[in-house]
């Protein structure tokens, strides 16, 4: 069973199991996973930014196709340099003060039934109270010395914008949607994408009386050389057999990218709760939300990533089993100060009112 909850989580991690590393994840991970002083840091990063930029798929494009929340530094621009942005950054919407990395996502809006879009607020996830919007990180780790963490200037992409139906990438779903049946994040207690029931590759198809989660999980093995490749995923890979789930950063990598990585995983908060009268929604019963590609089947949810941690502390963090936000080697912000964060708006458009079409159009990528 894939049972968890934060919770108990919580609890243990401030107890002397958590400390011993043994059944650290067990509620979480009983039946296989990581052993011993495994690491997994999992901490919000309130919204920077929301506008028309994406600097790895359309660099210096001001305005690119399609709307993104972006969390993290506040080096955050049209085009990022593949130098050190730990050091550009002066601050971060990040839990930690380490980490200067940008990370984005496409935006969700609502699609009323006399066709006018509106935003779907983001909101503070769960245990990350105070936190504006934005996504929450995880990175984890199965082992000290076991992955290598990122390097400066490294990014990726995960998913894919144009795809509109079911990834055949073998039953571990690497983006899903969680649908919660009640409110505070009710109704399921499996990890993230292991939800029979209430986790989908694709939209939900009812109203989600507690909103909508989204988790976005990044391939395990890197080729060791390369900081980026030309489509900004071929210089990382899933392990030999397929991808894992989340948590599990097992499998051996292939010959050709031998390093393994932490695993990387977004989390998103949608509050759709303001969106769920029917007599909104389409005539013909489909579900009314849509990604800011226009991509009304949820399939082509995406994520990027823009490395930008100081020095080697991601690398400690993973080594010294850091776990969820107690990490000793690394500072804490307060959410009113991360939130004071954030990077100027510079595509003068309107990306939160009601609006006939969706900014960039929503064509579709
Ligand atoms: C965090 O972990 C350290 C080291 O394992 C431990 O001493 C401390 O009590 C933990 N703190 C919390 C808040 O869990
Ligand atoms: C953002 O990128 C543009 C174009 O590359 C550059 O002209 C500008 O100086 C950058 N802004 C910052 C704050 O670095
Ligand atoms: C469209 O419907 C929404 C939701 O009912 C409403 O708030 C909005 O004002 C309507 N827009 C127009 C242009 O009628
Ligand atoms: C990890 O590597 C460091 C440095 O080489 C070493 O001190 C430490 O004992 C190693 N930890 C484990 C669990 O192998
Ligand atoms: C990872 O471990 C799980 C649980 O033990 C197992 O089911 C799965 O096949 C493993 N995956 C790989 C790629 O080895």
């Amino acid at each position: 069973m894939q049972l968890y909850s934060f919770l108990t989580l919580s609890t243990l991690a401030g107890s002397a199991v958590a400390q011993s590393g043994v059944d650290l994840d067990k509620p979480m991970l009983a039946g296989g996973g990581r052993r011993g002083p495994g690491a997994m840091l999992r901490f919000g990063c309130s919204q920077v930014v929301i506008e028309r930029l994406d600097p790895l798929v359309n660099p210096d494009l001001k305005p690119s196709t399609h709307t993104h929340q972006v969390v993290g530094g506040n080096t955050f621009n049209e085009s990022m340099p593949y130098t050190d942005i730990a050091k550009l950054s002066s601050c971060t919407t990040c839990h930690f003060l380490e980490d200067s990395s940008n990370y984005w996502t496409a935006n969700i809006y609502f699609r009323a039934r006399n066709g006018s879009y509106k935003r779907v607020p983001q909101i503070a996830n769960q245990f990350n109270a105070g936190d504006s919007g934005g996504i929450t990180l995880y990175y984890t780790s199965p082992n000290a010395n076991v992955t290598t963490a990122f390097k400066p200037g490294f990014r990726m992409l995960t998913g894919d914008a144009m795809r509109r139906t079911s990834e055949n990438l073998g039953k571990n779903m690497q983006q899903c949607y969680r649908c919660f049946t009640q409110p505070d994040f009710g109704g399921s207690m499996y990890s993230p994408c292991l939800d029979p029931k209430y986790d989908t590759d694709h939209l939900p198809q009812q109203p989600c009386a507690g909103g909508i989660r989204s988790n976005i999980i990044f391939p395990l093995c890197w080729d060791g050389k390369n900081l980026d490749s030309p489509n900004h995923r071929d210089h990382v890979a899933h392990p030999i057999g397929g991808p894992t789930q989340f948590a599990l950063v097992n499998g051996t990598c292939p010959s050709t990218h031998p390093v393994k990585i932490p695993q990387l995983m977004f989390e998103v908060m949608w509050d759709t709760t303001s969106f769920n009268n029917k007599e909104d929604w389409p005539e013909d019963g489909s579900q009314p939300f849509v990604l800011s590609t226009g991509d009304t089947t949820g399939f082509g949810q995406h994520g990027d990533y823009v490395f930008g941690w100081k020095d080697n502390s991601l690398q400690r963090a993973m080594d010294e089993g850091c776990y969820l936000r107690n990490c000793t080697l690394l500072t804490e912000q307060a959410p009113k100060i991360k939130n004071q964060c954030n990077v100027p708006v510079t595509v003068d458009e309107d990306v939160n009112g009601w609006m006939s079409q969706l900014p960039g159009g929503g064509n579709g990528n």
